[in-house]
């Protein structure tokens, strides 16, 4: 069983890599291979939108998306991980949802039956995330609301998700729920 973390936020010791950490760490207790993409750490540019992708046999685009995007087709279950950033998803994880354009004309939909969504905070803006977030899982997968687990809350500085003992249970939580998902048929 594979789980597969895209994560949006630019910073490696932030708080969405530590909650998206927390639920990994737990799916992996519990017999999942885990893999974590950090999308600032590689280069995944935006569409550029000539809409030619169903006649083309791969995106004229060269860069990492490519191979992120098999990677992500091919788990068994997903995280997307963002912070808001002026009040949705931040530009690496925009840029990586429209990169999925190639495949959406192709007709591909990714194979994976479980989803997990972690979206911090400031202050505002996780509803509209969110929204964000579940409309592209629409788009992407066969996964109805049943098995798509969702935890957000809110951190500013550094650290601050850590010291959340709620938010980072319910972090593990999540990789528990979406191990357990897979285990059903
Ligand atoms: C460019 C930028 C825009 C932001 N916009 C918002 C926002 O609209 N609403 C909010 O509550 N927090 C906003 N924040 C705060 C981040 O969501 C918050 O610091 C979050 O904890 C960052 O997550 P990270 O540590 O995983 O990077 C913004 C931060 C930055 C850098």
């Amino acid at each position: 069983m594979k789980i597969l973390a895209i994560v949006g936020s630019p910073r490696l010791n932030g708080n969405t890599n530590f909650l998206v950490d927390q639920a990994l760490d737990e799916a992996a207790k519990l017999g999942a291979t885990t893999e974590k993409i950090v999308l600032s750490q590689h280069e995944v540019s935006p569409c550029l939108g000539h809409d030619n992708c169903a006649s083309l046999a791969a995106c004229i685009q060269k860069d990492d998306a490519g191979w992120i995007i098999d990677k992500f087709y091919e788990a068994d279950g997903v995280i997307l991980g963002s912070p808001v950033y002026y009040l949705n998803v931040t530009a690496q994880m925009k840029a990586f949802i429209d990169r999925n354009y190639f495949p959406y004309k192709k007709n591909i939909r990714a194979k994976a039956r479980a989803v997990g969504i972690i979206v911090v905070a400031e202050q505002m803006g996780i509803e509209d995330t969110l929204y964000t977030l579940h409309q592209f899982v629409d788009w992407v997968f066969f996964v109805g609301k049943s098995r798509r687990f969702v935890v957000s809350g809110y951190a500013n500085k550094q650290g601050e998700a850590r010291k959340n003992h709620q938010l980072v249970a319910e972090a593990r939580k999540l990789g528990q729920k979406m191990v357990a998902s897979l285990q059903q048929e």
